[in-house]
């Protein structure tokens, strides 16, 4: 069989600032789906699965607030490092390697990349002399972000360089009148200085990127349809050179053999998948080569949000393409969260971090579950609404696939010594006595493995919306059989007898059957919810007293015989309080 060797990478977040609930619909997106994909390639088959990410630790963002608290950039870098870190581990997300771009993996492949895009012939690296707002109270060339001044249109003070919020008008940062620095508050000057450019405008990028978006659905419909209007009619194109440099004092990487300049902070994060791949690959003696040259057959896939399609769709494939690198399988990218129908705000209490999330004692998984819920592979924004997720995730969760196991488990133990029937046999027809439990060839834990190959395209799809519908109908099913079947008036029978009825009586066997072919339906149901819901199926796992649990154990069922643990508790209904409390905390 074809062994598969597959990269997966989520966006490398800014280390000037945490993570929050937004962020997560994108780490908890892409741990699914390689969960999902490692549950289905074993590593022991000899399948190859990576999942790499890092810190984006670069730029004058980061070199302000360092600043500001008075410490260097690196410790300020490190002491985020580990607060990501933290926040990723408590919501189960399961990096094989969490890197930083300030490493020497980074450093080294961004000047290899600069390096060969200077070297092609002609070369796809020039130099410009652009004219930019300058701090000179600081001595620092500001991004936009730090400039603001008066509306050009209706006067008001103290707007921002991109559109003003008394009026709705929108212009550039160098249309505001009496532009200052948020920074020092010191009146902005103009100021030439020679930027260094990756010639994005080249027909050998802009050929490259024509075909590349057209061919083997390297991105979704709409980020391509994006992408055409990016690059124009044919014959012209609307790209332009991309400028990759920023004048010192900058906290980044210098340029080969220009002092004083350095690489733009978006030129090395991407280069950091490679890097976080690279330091995997040299603790743990992997190959990296051969996921990074140019005829490599291995997957690559990037999951990233829409705002930064531009950086992933264009730059990053023409840079790699034009330095001898591998360019990327796929791009996924995803739409924006908003919480209760809006922006995450401040003043509303919607801007939530992983950490008050946490703080509450929510469980993480409530809010993993959520998402799948919601997630549809497309650049759809996706809505957190407070109400539903309290609704959605108690009913689905709590009162109907966790009620399947602690139904079954209850009765299995209390009266067989947790010990399984033998609905295996049954499926032969071999000893049918009780054709109405309908436990054939077409009972209903076959009901459930029919759907596998359609959960599973969902899933490989990244419709896990679609994926937990289904899921979900096949969890009622199981409820509504059991209820059809009411184990507990045999039960009543069972003690009200007054001797004790035989195994094979037709009333305790009945029980034992029903509670069995239940139970095996919850081991399915948790199979197929692992890859959102790892840390309760580890709980199941072990009180079914079973492995790991993969894909391919969905077709092999619990043995006759076999012994289940007494139920364990499994998941925490959602509270409102805490939901209240975490709003409030958020303001
Ligand atoms: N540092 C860059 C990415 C560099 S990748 C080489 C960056 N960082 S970020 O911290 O702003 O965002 C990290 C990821 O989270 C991005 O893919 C971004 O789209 C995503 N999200 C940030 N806020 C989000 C929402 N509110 N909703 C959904 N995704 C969001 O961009
Ligand atoms: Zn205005």
């Amino acid at each position: 069989m074809n062994k598969r060797k597959i990269l997966i990478t989520s966006a490398l977040p800014y280390a000037n600032g945490s993570i929050h609930l937004g962020h997560l619909v994108e780490y908890i997106q892409t741990d699914i789906w390689v969960r999902f994909q490692k549950m289905c390639l074993p590593k022991e088959e000899g399948h190859e699965i990576y999942f790499v990410c890092a810190d984006d630790t670069h730029g004058t963002p980061v070199m302000l607030r360092a600043e500001k608290e008075g410490i260097t950039p690196e410790e300020l870098i490190n002491q985020v490092h580990a607060e990501h870190l933290k926040d990723f581990t408590d919501f189960h997300i399961e990096f094989d390697n969490y890197y930083t771009t300030h490493s020497p993996e980074t450093r080294k492949h961004s000047e290899d990349v600069y390096t060969k895009l200077k070297a092609v012939n002609p070369s796809l690296i020039t130099t410009k002399d652009i004219e930019q707002f300058y701090d000179p109270k600081k001595g620092i060339f500001l991004p936009d972000r730090f400039i603001k001044g008066e509306c050009p249109k209706c006067g008001t003070k103290d707007q921002y360089g991109d559109n003003c919020e008394a009026c709705g008008a929108a212009y550039a940062p160098t249309d505001l009148i009496e532009p200052y620095s948020t920074v020092s508050n010191a009146a902005l000057v103009m100021k030439t200085s020679e930027h260094f450019f990756f010639r994005l405008s080249d027909d050998r990028c802009v050929n490259f990127l024509r075909s590349w978006i057209q061919e083997e659905n390297h991105l979704q419909s709409e980020a391509a349809n994006k992408m055409q209007e990016w690059l124009g009619e044919s014959e012209k194109n609307n790209l332009s050179d991309w400028d990759i440099s920023r004048d010192a004092p900058y906290f980044g990487f210098e340029i080969p053999d220009a002092p004083g300049k350095y690489f733009y902070v978006w030129l090395d994060a991407p280069v950091g998948y490679i890097a976080s791949f690279k330091n995997y690959c040299m603790k743990h003696n992997a190959n990296f080569e051969e996921f990074w040259n140019k005829e490599t057959s291995t997957e690559l896939y990037h999951f990233i949000g829409k705002d930064i399609a531009y950086f992933h769709a264009l730059f990053w494939p023409a840079m790699l393409e034009c330095a001898g690198y591998r360019t990327p399988t796929q791009i996924f990218s995803h739409g924006f969260l908003t919480v209760n129908g809006e922006k995450m705000s401040k003043s509303r209490g919607t801007f939530i971090t992983a950490e008050n999330y946490i703080n509450q004692g929510l469980d993480p998984e409530c809010l993993r579950y959520y998402y799948a819920a919601k997630l549809n592979g497309t650049m759809e924004d996706i809505d957190l609404n407070l109400d539903d997720f309290i609704a959605r995730v108690n009913s689905d969760l709590v009162g109907k696939y966790v009620n399947i196991a602690s139904r079954a488990a209850g009765f299995l133990v209390n009266y067989f010594d947790g010990h399984l029937a033998d609905i295996i046999s049954l499926d032969y027809g071999k000893s049918i006595e009780l054709k109405q439990l309908e436990s054939s060839k077409h009972g209903l834990h076959h009901e459930l493995l029919n759907k596998v190959g359609l959960i599973q395209a969902h899933m490989e799809n990244r419709r896990y919306n679609q994926a937990i519908s289904v899921i979900m109908t096949l969890t009622d099913k199981v409820n509504e059989y059991w209820d059809q079947q009411k184990p507990w008036e045999k039960a009543k029978q069972i003690k009200n007898s007054p001797t004790e009825l035989a195994m094979n009586h037709p009333i305790r066997f009945s029980l034992h059957l029903v509670s069995s072919i239940t139970i095996e339906c919850f081991r399915i149901l948790t199979i197929f919810l692992k890859p959102v819901l790892p840390v309760l199926a580890e709980k199941a796992e072990s009180f079914l007293n079973v492995d790991p649990l993969r894909w391919i154990d969905l077709k092999k069922p619990m043995k006759p015989g076999h012994q289940i643990k007494a139920y364990e508790h499994l998941v925490t209904r959602v509270d409102r309080k805490k939901i209240d409390a975490m709003i409030e905390a958020s303001k």
